[in-house]
């Protein structure tokens, strides 16, 4: 069992931008650790939010030319829509501007100046806008930004300090004293390298004259707080710290502040020596993960290579989008986002491997054994192949528990696939297709009342990462639809025969790379001449002549004729009249369209493509379709008109 109770949060993200695939990451990962956590039995509150104040925020509100608290307002639905669609399931959101947060900043500051550890004095220092941070000049790199290498502002003004120095000594004790307390080990050692330096005390006001958008200091009206002062501070206030006793004690010291590795001072150093100035207990962990990179590249929207996350969950469903980002990053390291490795990983492991077993066995239960699970003689387990296949999903039951400790839920992940492929393997061996044939169905029964219940096992591992899809899956097994509790998924048979199954849709079903999006309608062109690249996850913009767009040759074409292409899910083959003209077409529809429907119909063709070969047919032209999300519709013509017509 872990500890008594799980306190998790994220970073509360600036407001002001929008929120792209780092930030929906460390909201995953929070949120999977959460539910694992809940799953577990462990009481666990999961705790996320935004940060509204401070220069940023100000100047794109008078750029917007409303006031701040409109302009945060307005901003934050993006976060709460996203962490909506996304599944999210934190426990309370906290907006730096709520009372409930600035009355504890408030009382903080009044608390610190009182005792001393707060002093005002002049300040000479460079100021980085976008990162709200003040920098000596020994600390600048070639006159930029020592963080992010933007320019940074020369700036002298009075000031109130934090006495942070006073904590260098029992910062860097506390650090080597608690191994757990920074990790993964070599971001520890980060933090350790950066208390080698003498340790200064901190700028905590900025004058109203700057910045006016902030927390007011309670013994000076003429400065407001500095951002990350204020920002820090929700991890307590938002638990009741100060108003709420109780509460407060009952999640306080955090288990783990998730953060990325870009916010480690913050969170390594400042954090620390206030909540240690306040008497405040340590947080028990501090987990910075690693970056996720564009191909090979940062992500930033200044690089206009930012993956906006609800384009890609619109169109590969937000569990497989939950899935890639949990599998494909090991927590710590980078991590690079493209689509190509997407689409392969999500091909291998959830179409391939994981939904082609689910489908296999589910078809065969229906087919042969009246639709439920099936009645056994004897026990599954007395068998050498069932025993070391049940042994291997044990042992990734047995690993959720480390990994959650270790923080290495990708490595879980790969075990439970691993586990899927052995059972794959098993089908192979066993050929329950062929036992179907047989007299006596004691071993096909044994065949798929094994899998069933080894699925049984995967979907309860997977269920914190694919809520969604493996609550489907759960109920094609018959399983009701509350999460599953983790002592189940550690004993077998708990499949009661005559329980009805399900014959699951496709529960991932197969991405096709030659159909990409844009040309998901459509059989694959050869390559469209170069186009400017443009983020796969941005509209397409760009303005051509007429002359260019009369290049294609739209005519409308009716459908004599049109079947399913054997062997994939996405293909249908139709038979099309162009005027006098047949044409044969292969196009990316069948998930949309039963072939039976659409013969009669007008559709609009692209008649000059060059001829290309899908799955051995070739395919003459390409259908126009429009498709948002999981929606497609053919464009056909309004009233009737002779097949052929041109299209302009
Ligand atoms: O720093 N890869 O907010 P922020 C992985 N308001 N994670 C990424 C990422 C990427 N490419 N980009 C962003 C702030 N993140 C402060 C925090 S907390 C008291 C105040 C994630 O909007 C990662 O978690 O800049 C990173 O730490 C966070 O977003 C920064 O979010
Ligand atoms: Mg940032």
């Amino acid at each position: 069992m872990q500890s008594a109770k799980y306190y998790v949060t994220t970073p509360i993200y600036y407001v002001n931008d929008r929120p792209h695939i780092g930030h929906a990451y460390t909201t995953v990962l929070a949120d999977v650790l959460a539910r694992y956590h809940r799953l577990l039995g462990v009481p666990t509150w999961f705790l996320t939010g935004t940060d509204e104040h401070g220069q940023k925020v100000q100047r794109a509100a008078e750029k917007a030319g409303i006031a701040p608290q409109e302009h945060v307002d307005t901003q934050v639905a993006a976060f709460q829509e996203l962490w909506k669609k996304l599944e999210i399931t934190h426990d309370d959101f906290i907006r730096t501007t709520e009372p409930r947060h600035t009355q504890v900043v408030q009382q903080w500051l009044q608390t610190l100046y009182d005792a001393g550890e707060i002093y005002r004095d002049e300040y000479n220092g460079w100021y980085c806008v976008p990162d709200e941070r003040f920098f000596a000049e020994e600390e600048l790199i070639d006159g930029k930004c020592p963080e992010c290498g933007r320019d940074v502002e020369q700036i002298t003004e009075a000031n109130y300090f934090f006495r942070m120095s006073r904590y260098q000594e029992w910062l860097v004790r506390h650090i080597e004293e608690n191994p757990g307390f920074i990790q993964p080990d070599f971001r520890r050692n980060e933090t350790l390298g950066f208390l080698r330096k003498p340790l200064k005390d901190l700028c905590i006001s900025r004058p109203k004259s700057r910045l006016a958008w902030g927390i007011e200091m309670p013994f000076d009206p003429d400065f407001v707080t500095y951002v990350w002062f204020d920002a820090l501070v929700n991890y307590v206030s938002a638990i009741g710290h100060l108003s709420d006793d109780e509460t407060f004690a009952k999640w306080w010291p955090v288990s783990c502040h998730l953060i990325g590795k870009d916010i480690l001072v913050t969170h390594t150093v400042y954090w620390p020596t206030f909540l240690k100035a306040m008497g405040v207990p340590m947080p028990e962990c501090i987990f910075a993960h690693g970056w996720w990179l564009s191909g090979e590249t940062k992500m930033g929207k200044s690089l206009g290579n930012v993956v906006n996350p609800m384009a890609m969950i619109d169109r590969c469903g937000v569990d497989a989008f939950r899935y890639f980002l949990l599998a494909a990053m090991s927590p710590g390291q980078d991590a690079s986002f493209t689509e190509e490795a997407f689409v392969m990983r999500y091909n291998s492991d959830l179409a391939n491997d994981l939904g082609n077993l689910v489908s296999r066995v589910l078809n065969l239960m229906v087919k042969n054994c009246d639709g439920a699970v099936p009645a056994l003689q004897g026990n599954p387990l007395d068998g050498d192949e069932e025993r070391e296949l049940w042994a291997l999903a044990q042992a990734a039951a047995d690993g959720l528990e480390p990994a959650l400790r270790a923080m290495t839920l990708d490595k879980e992940i790969a075990e439970v696939i691993a586990v899927v492929r052995a059972a794959n393997r098993y089908m192979e061996r066993r050929k329950p297709w062929l036992q179907a044939k047989e007299e006596d169905k004691e071993p096909l029964h044994i065949t798929l009342y094994t899998v069933a219940e080894v699925l049984r096992v995967v979907a309860g591992l997977l269920h914190p990462v694919m809520p969604e899809r493996m609550t489907a899956l759960r109920a094609s097994l018959g399983l009701p639809p509350d999460p599953p509790h983790v002592p189940d998924l550690k004993q077998f048979g708990l499949l009661e025969a005559g329980t009805p199954v399900i014959k699951p849709d496709a529960l991932f079903p197969r991405i096709v790379i030659e159909e990409s999006p844009v040309e998901e309608a459509v059989s694959k062109p050869t390559p469209p001449p170069p186009k400017p690249e443009v983020p796969s996850a941005e509209p397409v913009v760009g303005v051509i002549d007429y002359e260019d767009f009369s290049k294609v040759k739209l005519r409308t074409a009716k459908i004599m004729a049109a079947e399913r292409v054997p062997k994939t899910s996405k293909l249908l083959k139709l038979e099309v009249m162009m005027g006098s003209e047949r044409r044969q077409i292969v196009a990316g529809i069948a998930m949309h369209y039963e072939p039976e429907k659409l013969i009669g119909r007008t559709v609009v063709v692209v008649a000059n493509l060059k001829p290309v070969t899908l799955r051995g047919i070739e395919s003459q032209g390409m259908l126009l379709a429009a498709t948002k999300g999981e929606t497609m519709r053919l464009i056909t013509v309004d009233g009737e008109l002779s097949s052929g017509a041109e299209v302009k």
